[in-house]
């Protein structure tokens, strides 16, 4: 499959060079209005491709996009340190009124995979503009901190990340609701689990781990100046399982018609991904104080597009 790269970036390089490593295509294409950019990424990535899996990266226009599968989103301005991701709106609303206009007339069909923040927002913007099914334009959203949570109860409960099925619902953002009620580790709720290998989940443990989620994008923004690998490698991951039709169960953002009352509003939860997108929508059991966040969090969001008029 085709996969085009609008924004040759840190983000969208991360993500082909993420792909180029995984195997997640059949041809990379990256398009940037820095076409020396995309140039130069693109054949760096390319001197990749002989330790990881044959695929074929080049750099390239809009038209260059023709026939493919997947486009991810990644262009616009990301945060400086101490901003936060939905002040970014308006200039990035304002970015993908332009690139949306070269994508669809070259690739039509393809599905679209917003990576660009404040990413719920922008899954909304590039569901009005393109004017595709909402099962068909995936936002990123809270991939990666569904990551970055299972990681940090992985490492307290001293199991691999992959054994942990925990997800962050809601806001790519400060908002965003890290689901404990429904946290598993293996087969066991996790303060089952906990209790088991002797390393109870008290309330510190909770308030180090929300913090290490929550706060991550600004920690590390504050020292390199931006994120690039973890977002690359979740963009890959929400890629391989539409080229697959894995139909696996991932924490990406669409435009749902209600969450807790809120209607027609972009964020996360479980989703069922596969080759037409997105298949499914879980809704995870959540205790009283976890549903609030998730309203709060899908009210914010509704405000925030309200905004766009
Ligand atoms: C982060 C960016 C992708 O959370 O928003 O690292």
């Amino acid at each position: 499959m085709k996969v085009g790269i609008v924004g040759a970036g840190m983000v969208g390089s991360a993500a082909g060079y993420a792909l180029a490593l995984r195997g997640g295509a059949s041809e990379i294409v990256l398009v940037d209005r820095n076409e020396a950019l995309a140039v130069a990424q693109a054949e760096d990535i390319a001197h990749a491709v002989p330790f990881a899996h044959p695929v074929r990266v080049r750099a390239g226009d809009y038209d260059a996009l023709d026939g493919a599968g997947v486009v991810i989103l990644a262009a616009g301005v990301a945060q400086k340190p101490g901003e936060d991701r939905l002040s970014l709106l308006s200039r990035n609303a304002d970015v993908f009124a332009q690139v949306l206009e070269g994508v669809q007339r070259a690739a039509p069909d393809a599905l679209l995979l917003v990576a660009s923040n404040p990413v719920d927002v922008m899954t909304e913007v590039t569901l009005r503009v393109s004017g595709l099914s909402a099962e068909r334009v995936i936002g990123s959203g809270t991939i990666l901190d569904t990551a970055r949570f299972r990681s940090l109860i992985g490492g307290h409960l001293g199991v691999a990340p992959q054994s942990v099925h925990a997800y962050v619902l809601g806001e790519h953002g400060d908002s965003e609701v890290l689901a404990w009620a429904s946290a598993r580790a293996g087969s066991e709720p996790v303060a089952r689990f906990a209790a088991q290998v002797g390393a109870p989940i008290t309330e510190d443990v909770r308030a180090r781990i929300d913090e290490g989620v929550r706060r991550a994008a600004y920690r590390i923004i504050e020292g390199k100046g931006a994120t690039w690998y973890g977002i690359g490698a979740g963009l890959a991951r929400i890629v391989q399982a539409v080229r697959d039709d894995q139909r696996s169960v991932l924490s990406v953002s669409m435009v749902t018609p209600e969450v807790e009352g809120v209607k027609n509003v972009a964020l996360s939860l479980p989703r069922v991904v596969g080759g037409a997108g997105i298949v499914a929508t879980l809704m995870p059991e959540l205790a009283g104080d976890e549903a609030q966040a998730l309203r709060r969090s899908a009210e914010l969001l509704g405000e925030t597009a309200d905004r766009l008029g």
